[in-house]
């Protein structure tokens, strides 16, 4: 997983609940990297999992929570890091219709080792679209929180409905509605 992934959640839980957090996660988690990320770095993926269970235990939030809350802050910031890429992508529908053919491609292009999702878009109607999200890592929070930070980036607003496709979570269906 790239390194960005990980410094944009240390400094979301240091915004959040203060440098200690950020500490006590570090020396409870006893990672390969010894939590030392570069932004364009790679670490394990289960890094990731670990730190974010080790908030939950700390925080008592469900860690569907803390995932979604996480997938927003880190939209954010991705614009801010890679915002040049999408100058011409002008709602919330266009970016997400085109995560798959031209955001993580470009990504991709930029870090050949990225792991990203695939998603199938299915174009509903002018208010709605139907997201197919399929990985490995089974991360549909995290894209619940991207989701909701592209909506709120764009201004809009929509109700999104989610459904896992399969017990392990690498199969999640999202229905997107505007509102
Ligand atoms: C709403 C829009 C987006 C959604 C729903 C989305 C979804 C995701 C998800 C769920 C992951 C986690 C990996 C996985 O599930 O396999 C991911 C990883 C990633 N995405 Fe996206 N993404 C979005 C927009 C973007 C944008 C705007 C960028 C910036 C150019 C970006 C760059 C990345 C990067 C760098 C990773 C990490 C790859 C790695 O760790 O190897 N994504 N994306």
């Amino acid at each position: 997983m790239k390194g960005i992934v990980f410094t944009e959640f240390l400094e979301m839980v240091e915004e959040g609940f203060g440098y200690e957090m950020v500490d006590k996660l570090l020396t409870e988690s006893d990672l390969p990297s010894k939590g030392i990320y570069s932004a364009v770095g790679t670490y394990p993926h289960s890094e990731i999992i670990t730190l974010v269970v080790n908030l939950h235990k700390n925080t008592q939030i469900p860690l569907s929570q803390l995932l979604e809350a996480f997938g927003e802050y880190l939209f954010n910031s991705l614009m801010k890091a890679y915002g040049h890429i999408f100058q011409n992508v002008n709602d919330a529908f266009a970016m997400l219709s085109s995560i798959e053919t031209y955001i993580h491609v470009q990504v991709k292009k930029l870090y050949p080792d990225a792991q990203l999702p695939t998603f199938k878009v299915e174009t509903i109607s002018e208010n709605q679209i139907i997201m197919y999200y399929t990985s490995e890592r089974s991360m549909g929070d995290l894209a619940i929180g991207l989701i909701n930070g592209c909506l709120k980036h764009y201004n809009e607003s929509a109700e999104i409905v989610k459904e896992d496709l399969n017990e392990s979570g690498s199969n999640v269906k999202f229905v997107i509605t505007k509102k």
